[in-house]
């Protein structure tokens, strides 16, 4: 049986990857596939909050009971996260957000001409939306969590990037080939702002989505 923990709460989770649009057939995206980020909305749903999922070009069916928002782009996605973390106790920013999007949007689809180079693709930065909803709560108290995926070093960079976002909670895993991106599974360490360091051995995406939700918890009290 599940603890209603998240009764009465509101929670807001962001899913998937954003997508930089080039042209009107093309975009510069990643390979998240929202299910952490699903398995999450999922669970706080069981343990009782109302939902809101923001979900960045998913393709999975919308979880019973949550509040889906489809977004497409990083700029999109802030809008809904600021919308929607306006009254939410907690925000999970579990979407991989691109970190540059492409300085112009062609209106038609980008042709290749004979006997010329391609044109380069000049990249702009995205708002980092983690660092901002941190840096200006729109409650006292919420509770913010990020997620970091790296590839080395993975605690150091990981202490690093927590006081950097300034959210409460990160979430770091170890990503390469065949690991994370589209799995079932995931292994990790969330990193608290009080110098905790909770290891999540490898296992389903909802393990890690209830360790989660147990520091969350223990941060709104
Ligand atoms: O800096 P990095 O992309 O590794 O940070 C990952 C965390 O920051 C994730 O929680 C992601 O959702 C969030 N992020 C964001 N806005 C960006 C880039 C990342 O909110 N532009």
């Amino acid at each position: 049986v599940t603890e209603p923990d998240l009764k009465g709460r509101h929670v807001v989770v962001s899913a998937g990857g954003t997508r930089e649009p080039l042209d009107p057939v093309r975009f510069l995206g990643n390979r998240s596939s929202g299910k952490q980020g699903y398995a999450l909305a999922r669970t706080a749903a069981a343990r009782g909050a109302r939902v809101t999922l923001l979900a960045a070009n998913t393709a999975l069916p919308d979880p019973a009971g949550v509040d889906v928002v489809p977004v497409g782009t990083a700029v999109q996605l802030r809008e809904a996260v600021l919308k929607a973390a306006a009254d939410a106790d907690a925000v999970v920013m579990a979407a991989a957000v691109a970190d540059f999007r492409p300085a112009a949007y062609a209106e038609g689809k980008i042709k290749k001409k004979d006997g010329h180079d391609p044109d380069p693709i000049v990249l702009v930065r995205n708002p980092d939306i983690l660092a901002e909803i941190s840096a200006d709560r729109a409650r006292p108290g919420q509770v913010v969590v990020g997620f970091a995926a790296e590839t080395d070093d993975v605690l150091a960079n990981g202490r690093e990037k927590l006081r950097r976002k300034g959210c409460d909670l990160l979430v770091v895993n170890e990503v390469g080939e065949r690991r994370t991106f589209g799995s079932e599974e995931n292994e990790a360490v969330v990193l608290g702002t009080d110098g905790s360091e909770t290891p999540v051995p490898h296992g389903p995406k909802e393990a890690l989505a209830e360790t989660v939700w147990d520091l969350v918890v223990q941060r709104l009290k």
